[in-house]
C-alpha cells in the first residue's frame, strides 16, 4: 500500500519525517511531490526508497492514501489536477483546517479524512484532531489511526470544532512558547542570570509539566493547588497571574476565529 504527499512544506516533510522514523511507514511506502520539485527530492535524497513524484497526477494515480499538505489558496488548484486521477476506494487526508470535508466530498471522489498535526508530533509526540467525512468505514478510520498513533495521539473531534482544537494543539506550541520566552526574558532582566541557564531550566520545566499533566495524574488546577501551599510564595505567583491575564485567552481564541472565518470564506469561494 502506498502512501502519496502533495506538499512537502513544513507540515508534509514532518509527517513523512515522522511516519518513516516512528517506523509507522517505510520509505519505499512513500510518494511526494512538491510545487518546488527539490523540496521532494532532498526527501527522496535523505530517505533511500522514497519516491519524488514529478507531477501531483504521478502521487494520484499510485496511492491509495494521499495527504495534501498544501495551504487553502492551493486547493483549487491541485483538486483540478487530480481529481480525474482518483477514484472512491482511495483515501484523501487534507490537513488545512478551513477546507472543509464538505468541499473535498463535493469535488473528489475519494473518502476524505480532515487531520490537523501537530509540531509536536516531529519528537512523536502530542496530538492529532482527526474529522472523518461519512464515506469512510470504521476500518479505515481505525487504520489510519493507527499510523497516526505511532507517532501522536489521535484525538477525534467535531468539525465544527476545528479551529479551537487547532488553536489549542497546533498554535498552542507558538502561544506556549511566547509564554515561555517572556517568562525567560523576565527572569534574565530581573536576576541577572544567564540566559541560557534559565532556558534550560524553564525548557525542562515544561516538559515535566507536560508529563504531570498526561500521565502524572495531575490537571492543571491539581497541579497549581498542589504547588502552591496557601501563603506561600507561588500563591502570591498566581494572584499575579489570575489579574493580569484574565481574559487574554479569550481575545485570543476571538481573533483566531475570526481570521478562520474569513479563510474559510476564501477557501470556499476559492474552490467554487
Ligand atoms: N505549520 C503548522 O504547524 C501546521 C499545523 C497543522 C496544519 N497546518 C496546515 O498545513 C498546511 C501546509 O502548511 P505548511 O506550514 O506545511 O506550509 P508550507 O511550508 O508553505 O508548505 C506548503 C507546501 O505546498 C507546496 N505546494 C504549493 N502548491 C503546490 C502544488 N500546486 N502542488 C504541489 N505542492 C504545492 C509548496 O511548495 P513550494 O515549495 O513551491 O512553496 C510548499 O512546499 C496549511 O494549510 C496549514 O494550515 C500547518
Amino acid at each position: 500500500m502506498k502512501f502519496g504527499f502533495i506538499g512537502t512544506g513544513s507540515m508534509g516533510s514532518i509527517l513523512i519525517e515522522s511516519l518513516i522514523r516512528s517506523g509507522a511507514l517505510l520509505p519505499q511506502q512513500i510518494v511526494a511531490s512538491n510545487r518546488t520539485a527539490s523540496k521532494a527530492e532532498r526527501l527522496a535524497q535523505l530517505h533511500p526508497g522514497l519516491q519524488a513524484a514529478n507531477t501531483n497526477v504521478d502521487v494520484a494515480r499510485q496511492c491509495s492514501v494521499i495527504f495534501l499538505c498544501i495551504k487553502p489558496a492551493e486547493f483549487k488548484n491541485v483538486i483540478d489536477e487530480i481529481k480525474d486521477h482518483t477514484t472512491a476506494s482511495q483515501i484523501a487526508v487534507s490537513i488545512t483546517s478551513p477546507v472543509l470535508i464538505r468541499h473535498l466530498e463535493d469535488r473528489l471522489p475519494c473518502k476524505i479524512a480532515k487531520i490537523i498535526p501537530s509540531i509536536t508530533n516531529f519528537v512523536k509526540c502530542g496530538p492529532t484532531i482527526c474529522m472523518y467525512g461519512s464515506r469512510l468505514s470504521d476500518d479505515e478510520i481505525e487504520q489510519l489511526e493507527s499510523l497516526l498513533a505511532r507517532f501522536s495521539r489521535p484525538i477525534r473531534v467535531s468539525e465544527q470544532y476545528t479551529r479551537i482544537t487547532s488553536d489549542i494543539s497546533s498554535c498552542g506550541p507558538a502561544f506556549f512558547a511566547n509564554l515561555l520566552q517572556s517568562f525567560i526574558a523576565a527572569a534574565v532582566q530581573e536576576t541577572g542570570i544567564p540566559e541560557d541557564q534559565a532556558t534550560i531550566l524553564a525548557c525542562e520545566m515544561l516538559l515535566g509539566t507536560g508529563k504531570l499533566l498526561t500521565t502524572g495524574g495531575f490537571n492543571p488546577e491539581s497541579l497549581q493547588q498542589r504547588v502552591a501551599v496557601p501563603g506561600g510564595i507561588t500563591a502570591e505567583g498566581l494572584k499575579l497571574m489570575d489579574e493580569e491575564l484574565h481574559g487574554i485567552f479569550n481575545r485570543l481564541f476571538r481573533i483566531t476565529h475570526a481570521k478562520y472565518e474569513e479563510d474559510v470564506d476564501k477557501a470556499s469561494s476559492s474552490l467554487s
